[in-house]
């Protein structure tokens, strides 16, 4: 189930979960330093929706789907000030589309030596247990074993970070009945690198929001954050990863329960 209007979860001062569609609430921020992106994006001609069970979109406008990931990237980009950064996590399909995308819409800092848009492309490798890069969904045709990000800015960026693009890590096993979910480690070293305290991290298209959870270790209290999904099981999610996650401080953050008309019959 989605809802209709936006329905903003207040969990601390300058801190909230909003249920809603993410270009809606987009819309209505334009003071975002950092907004980190894990779109619900289907490729075409695949049915199931890889076996998850929220909302999917096509990459581009279709008469069918009045959202893309091409609308939310842009309305991600309007939500930026001037100078903060997108960072999108991709795979194979989605990687080349939408550094495409970001060129040509967003500019690409590569070829003009300034400005905003494409920045570069980072990655998360899985590691298994056995401390090698994962290799368990390998196909016939080589195994990815973790995932692509994108990394781009709104114009101009006065923001130095110098934490590493490509991160290497346990795989998330952990899924806190909810699909597509990922480590909060990354997110904690990109963030906590590229943000200062007081400033407004945008996670549209959350689910369990690591970049908020890693946000949350790395300032605890001073920084603000929005997260946006659609889904009130997604808010129920996030507040059962936070409670989880033993480097979550939780102390003082409130997970308000989500009213009835909003709730769904799931049980997760
Ligand atoms: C790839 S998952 C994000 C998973 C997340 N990275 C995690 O680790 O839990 C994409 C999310 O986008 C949400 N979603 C789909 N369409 C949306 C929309 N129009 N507005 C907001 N959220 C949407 C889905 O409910 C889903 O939780």
């Amino acid at each position: 189930m989605v809802v209709d209007q936006p329905h903003p979860m207040y969990l601390a001062d300058g801190k909230k979960y909003v249920i809603g569609d993410a270009v809606d609430v987009l819309s209505s921020i334009d003071d975002a330093d950092v907004i980190c992106l894990d779109d619900a994006w289907s490729r075409p001609y695949r049915g199931g929706q890889f076996g998850v069970e929220y909302d999917t979109h096509p990459f581009d406008h279709e008469e069918d789907s009045s959202t893309s990931t091409k609308t939310i990237v842009d309305a991600c980009m309007e939500a930026l000030k001037p100078g903060g950064w997108l960072i999108a996590d991709a795979d194979d399909w989605l990687l080349p589309r939408l550094t495409s995308y970001l060129m040509e819409e967003h500019g690409d800092v590569n070829e003009d030596y300034g400005g905003g848009g494409y920045r570069k492309v980072g990655s998360v490798t899985y590691l298994s247990s056995d401390e090698t890069p994962d290799r368990s969904t390998p196909g016939m045709y080589g195994s990815t074993g973790g995932y692509s990000v994108v990394f781009g800015h709104k114009e101009e960026t006065e923001r130095r970070w110098s934490e590493s693009v490509r991160q290497v890590v346990p795989r998330q096993r952990e899924k806190f009945g909810w699909g597509s979910v990922k480590p909060i480690l990354p997110y904690q070293k990109w963030v906590g690198d590229l943000m200062n305290p007081g400033d407004h991290l945008v996670v549209p298209c959350a689910g369990t929001a690591p970049a908020a959870l890693g946000a949350e270790i790395a300032f605890d209290s001073s920084i603000q954050y929005t997260c946006i999904d659609n889904e009130p099981n997604a808010y129920k999610a996030f507040c059962r990863r936070a409670q989880e996650e033993t480097t979550v401080n939780t102390e003082s953050l409130e997970f308000p329960e989500i009213p009835n008309r909003l709730s769904t019959a799931d049980e997760m």
